[in-house]
């Protein structure tokens, strides 16, 4: 089989990628001309997309933060890009594996707005964002600033650069309820010495769900000479934006959350002008200093995840950015505004809708955000994730499209009744 055959059967070209949203497109073109904001609370066109994907009966899975299940057509995808890979063996590996992750790198490129040159495929934020972290030219007696709020993984990367470099990490603490950008923006700030030279920020907190101002971040570091790098775990494919217009230095995300690719996937975003100064994780064979690529060496992978990709960006494209984005606030707004006011119960995400999208946490007076999480499991089958420190105690709550809001109506019910 000639290259370009090959490429085509493992649905990297034209018609061949838009296998798996045949019918979503057909779904989505019948209301072109519908507002957004009126799709989103129309809950029998939701229900149509809801049959494209096989949900467990047995409960109602409000914790798609973790990871969102694939649609059933991006499945089959999956299985058809295992199938073919395992039929052409070692020659797919050795011949065109690495092109057609370089074409993957170039969608999510053109996707996040910047060029495919300061994007590649990675396996998580984790790995993302700890290539940076480790692979950062620290000096003993630097000085990095983060939040009490940030993920684990990052952390604990930070750790390690403290103990091996003698790097001082300052941490920040993140209200739940700011009362303004300004406030976030100042808080960093005040953690900036003439010493730091990198901070770290989540793009969406994933405890609680807030959006930070990010762009407003990086131009106050940048203006004291700090680069910032950007935790976007659960913002891309979540809401809308561009990498460029935030003007970070850095940024990773993880694509199986909010872009349905199956699990193991990433992106890792670095300004071109920094390629050159980051160590790689894992050594490289790539010599020009300035080709990301260099940062890119992971050893042999499942190769059939990056090609799940186009699958996803497809049903992506089709569901539309902004119809997405906005089913997710409404679905958040659905069950908050409902029980925001309850005196038993606290909201730790903020109620300005620009300042969180699907993610809401919620804790009740007097309950542990263990037994919360036990409640709402046993007794209303409510799947979510109870999260009990850096100053959130609560479960956090994460629908996707195909949350139904019968299924928001138990969590509400289940809220007001444990009052
Ligand atoms: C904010 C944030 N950063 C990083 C990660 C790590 O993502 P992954 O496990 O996909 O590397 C997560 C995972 O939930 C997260 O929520």
């Amino acid at each position: 089989m000639d290259k370009r055959t090959f490429l085509k059967s493992a649905g990297l070209l034209g018609v061949g990628s838009m296998l798996g949203s045949g019918s979503l497109v057909e779904l989505f073109g019948s209301v072109k001309e519908v507002p957004s904001a009126v799709l989103a609370e129309d809950e029998d066109f939701w229900k149509q997309v809801r049959a494209g994907y096989l949900l467990n009966p047995d409960i109602i899975n409000l914790e798609n933060g973790y990871y969102c299940i694939l649609p059933q057509k991006s499945l089959e995808s999956l299985i058809k890009h295992i199938r073919d890979i395992n039929y052409q063996g070692s020659y797919y590996m050795r011949t065109v594996q690495f092109e057609n992750k370089k074409a993957m790198a170039a969608k999510l490129a053109a996707l996040a707005g910047c060029p495919p040159e300061e994007l590649i495929l990675t396996r998580n934020t984790t790995e993302s964002l700890d290539i940076i972290i480790s692979g950062f030219d620290w000096k003993t007696g630097d000085e990095a600033v983060m939040a009490e709020q940030d993920y684990p993984s990052m952390l604990n990367m930070f750790k390690q650069v403290a103990a091996r470099h003698g790097v001082v990490n300052k941490m920040v603490s993140v209200p739940n309820h700011p009362a303004s950008d300004e406030e976030i923006v100042n808080l960093y700030a005040s953690a900036i010495t003439e010493k730091t030279r990198l901070l770290m920020v989540c793009h969406m907190i994933n405890l609680t769900g807030q959006i930070l101002p990010v762009r407003k971040i990086c131009d106050m570091a940048h203006s004291r000479g700090v680069q910032v790098m950007v935790d976007g775990a659960h913002a891309f494919s979540h809401f809308r934006f561009t990498i460029p217009e935030l003007d970070c230095d850095y940024y990773g995300s993880s694509l199986h959350k909010w872009l349905s690719v199956p699990l193991g996937s990433g992106i890792l975003y670095v300004k071109q002008k920094h390629i050159r100064n980051i160590w790689p994780l894992i050594g490289s064979g790539e010599s020009n200093p300035d080709n990301i690529l260099r940062l890119n060496q992971i050893g042999t992978h499942p190769a059939y995840t990056d090609l799940t990709v186009a699958d996803a960006l497809d049903a992506y494209n089709v569901i539309g950015a902004e119809r997405k984005e906005t089913r997710l606030r409404y679905l958040q707004h659905y069950w908050t505004d409902k029980v925001r006011k309850l005196p038993h119960v606290i909201l730790n995400t903020p109620e300005d809708p620009e300042r969180s999208c699907a993610i809401g946490n919620v804790g009740v007076k007097n309950l542990k955000p263990g037994e919360l999480g036990d409640m709402l499991f046993k007794k209303y089958k409510i799947y979510c994730a109870p999260i009990d420190g850096a100053g959130v105690h609560g479960c956090r709550i994460s629908p996707n499209v195909y949350t139904s809001t019968e299924e928001l109506d138990v969590l509400v019910k289940a809220l007001r009744e444990l009052g």
